[in-house]
């Protein structure tokens, strides 16, 4: 059993913020350059039981106030990831961000990747092609960023192929510690049968955000997300020995999130694993369902 210590307000020395209310209440009592990564899916304006459904303007500058805010907690090396899929009305689309993007623009983000991530199931369109990918938004706030690529490579098509001329015959053409897993990212959205599955409608796979995690921050750095939810990237934030921050208005998110923390603390969590592994000619498909174990968060690393 790992414990890890926990505070409803803003707490430099916890390892673990979870506050009931709005995101902009928190973000005013977090300095500057605190946190190493902002993750979130933000409400996308559908009329959601957790949201009103605005005028599209009206929407815009809500979230441009809360990204504001995040970047003034951002640390200098540090990134926002702005996941988000398509506002529809009347059965047109608005995809959020391309409506999103010169919001961050404006506050002098730099853009270093649109990635695609590609699931499987959702609704069927009868009148467009059914929608079967959203989109995350990857800035940093400089040229000099956290970025690590080997904790979250993947394993290669062809791990034993090599250089058949040259000076390096014979050795490996690829490296043996995994591919960069590019821009489009294949992972099973949350749907009723995946074993993530909270009373959340519009939760992210935990997987989702660990490849983040990972790449943007080393360990002890603050993972912040202003539309927590049932606590996502809280959860995948603390499994990597990193600590996490975030809001959310529904006291019965708030609840299920410290349920799902509480079963991590005990390594009793059930995700569905990252494949992250180096490949196995073995068992190349099958990954079961893992516990996911709370990694206490050290001391911050300092880079
Ligand atoms: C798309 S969901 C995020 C789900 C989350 N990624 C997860 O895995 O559980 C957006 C969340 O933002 C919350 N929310 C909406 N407005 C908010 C605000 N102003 N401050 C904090 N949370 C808010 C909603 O209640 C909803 O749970």
């Amino acid at each position: 059993m790992v414990q890890i210590k926990k505070d409803a307000k803003f707490n430099p020395d916890a390892d673990l913020v979870l506050y009931e209310g709005d995101c902009l209440e928190l973000l005013s009592d977090v300095p500057d350059e605190f946190v190493k990564l902002v993750v979130t899916s933000p409400p996308y304006n559908l009329g959601k039981t957790y949201e009103t459904k605005m005028d599209m303007k009206e929407y815009l500058k809500g979230q441009r106030k809360v990204i504001k805010e995040c970047v003034r907690i951002l640390d200098k090396k540090g990134s926002i990831c702005w996941q988000i899929g398509n506002y529809v009305d009347n059965g047109e689309i608005i995809p959020l961000d391309i409506a999103l993007y010169p919001i961050f623009e404006s506050l002098g983000l730099h853009l270093r990747n649109r990635i695609i991530w590609h699931f499987g199931h959702g609704l069927h369109a009868s009148k467009r092609f059914s929608g079967r990918y959203e989109v995350i938004l990857w800035f940093t706030k400089d040229d000099d960023y956290t970025f690590n690529l080997d904790p979250v490579r993947v394993p290669q098509k062809y791990p034993g192929k090599k250089h058949f001329k040259g000076k390096n015959k014979g050795k490996l053409s690829c490296n043996p510690k995994g591919k960069n897993p590019s821009d489009i990212w294949e992972i099973p959205n949350v749907k009723s049968n995946h074993v993530e599955k909270t009373i959340h409608p519009c939760q992210f796979p935990v997987e989702l955000i660990e490849r983040l995690v990972l790449s943007m921050t080393n360990e002890g750095d603050w993972v912040f997300d202003p539309f927590m939810g049932v606590g996502t990237t809280a959860i995948a934030s603390l499994i990597h020995g990193r600590r996490a921050m975030g809001a959310e208005v529904m006291p019965e998110y708030i609840q299920t999130t410290k349920e799902r923390v509480n079963q991590a603390e005990k390594g009793d969590l059930r995700i569905r694993p990252m494949e992250r592994n180096i490949y196995d000619p073995n068992n190349p498909n099958y990954i079961p369902p893992k516990f996911a174990e709370i990694n206490k968060p050290s001391k911050k690393y300092n880079d």
